[in-house]
């Protein structure tokens, strides 16, 4: 099987969720044994379609432009059994370079009006290849979707065979929760062989591909707390990336959310440790941290006995956490205090090496 991939997020360098779904969907069409092109359009040079029909009229089947389209995409389109179109939600449908794409193909119309399942389309010059969708979206509801959906199962319904249509919603929060990206990538490898082996995904595949992974408050005070962080730095979401910053909590409840991210939960081994917390300053509270194979519990107030316990100003220790004051330093300034395993506490907050 012949497969064309083509993904239409304008970002590289590992920030794009597009890509992040599509590799795993690829490798496991590979791995199934099909033969696999990734096209990335932000590379390519697609001119707008202006409309003229000339591919209609005086080059049946061939665009009046010279580009990127006429000469190389559009041949290889043709050529291929299955077109797999990878685009970012932008404004709730594909985005403009996948569009762009998509009206480009106009020449494998014939200008004549016929009747389909009770509507006017055009008939077929030749046949195109089958149809998947891989979209992905900042907003966790899948209903963000619904007019992406009926769009190209309005496109692809009659003219394209659509095989399948995948689509993951809080692509962004997914690639910073290491556990559910690796379950969400690992379904999508599936779902690229059972593409190549049965022209469907399954319900159990997409239903672990699409699954939920936030409900919206934790969603929305992460995020908020995250854009607030942009603002204040001055710094893209990229540039957010690249220096490390982690978003600034601003209160108890936005801490107890965020540290989790941070901490190693490793360096406990096979411990079961409590890592107490007493703030003083801008804001005052207790909370504390159960670390138990892996996984990381939070609670207000104060536990029986824990291993380690901070007692540090609020302010203090949001600048050590965002990178703005040194942990090390601030503690030989004795600005916080530490009470237990301060060996273990060191390693608790070593960054960790999985860097996403
Ligand atoms: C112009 C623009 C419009 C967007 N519109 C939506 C939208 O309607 N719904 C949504 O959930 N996310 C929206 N997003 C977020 C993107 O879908 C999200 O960041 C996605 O990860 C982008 O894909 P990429 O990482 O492959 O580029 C939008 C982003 C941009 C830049």
């Amino acid at each position: 099987m012949k497969v064309l991939a083509i993904n239409s997020s304008p970002r590289g360098g590992g920030q794009s969720k597009t890509e992040m779904m599509l590799t795993p969907l690829v490798e496991g069409m590979r791995d199934a044994g099909a033969e696999v092109d990734v096209v990335n359009l932000r590379e390519k040079k697609i001119k707008n379609c202006i409309g003229c029909f000339t591919c209609w009229t005086k080059t049946p089947g061939e665009c009046v432009h010279k580009d990127d389209m006429t000469n190389e995409l559009f041949p290889r389109w043709l050529e291929s059994d299955l077109a797999v179109y990878a685009s970012p939600l932008y404004h709730y449908t594909m985005n403009a370079e996948m569009k762009a794409f998509v009206e480009r193909t106009l020449p494998i119309l014939e200008p004549f009006f016929e009747k389909f399942d009770n509507r006017t389309v055009h008939p077929l010059r030749q046949d195109p290849p089958a149809a998947v969708v891989l979209s992905v979206a900042g907003f966790i509801e899948m209903s963000v979707f619904d007019q992406f959906k009926s769009y190209v199962n309005f496109l692809f319904g009659r003219h394209m065979r659509l095989w399948a249509e995948i689509y993951r919603p809080a692509a962004e929060t997914l690639s910073n929760i290491k556990d559910k990206k690796e379950e969400v990538l690992a379904a999508t490898f599936y779902a690229g062989r059972e593409l190549v082996d049965s022209k469907q995904i399954s319900t159990n595949t997409l239903d672990r591909i699409q699954q939920p992974i936030i409900d919206f408050n934790t969603f929305a005070k992460l995020g908020n707390l995250f854009w607030k962080t942009c603002i204040a730095e001055g710094v893209t979401p990229k540039e957010f990336r690249e220096k490390k910053l982690v978003p600034r909590p601003d209160s108890l409840e936005s801490f107890m959310l965020l540290l989790p991210y941070g901490l190693n939960s490793k360096a406990a081994g096979e411990r079961k440790v409590h890592l107490q917390f007493n703030f003083s300053g801008e804001v005052l509270g207790s909370c504390y941290f159960l670390i138990e194979n892996g996984k990381i519990g939070v609670k207000e107030g104060r536990t029986k006995n824990p291993e380690i316990i901070i007692e540090t100003p609020f302010e203090t220790w949001m600048d050590i956490m965002t990178g703005k004051a040194d942990g090390q330093q601030m503690f030989m300034e004795q600005k916080y205090r530490v009470e237990g395993d301060l060996e273990l506490m060191i390693r608790l907050f070593e960054s960790k090496t999985d860097d996403n």
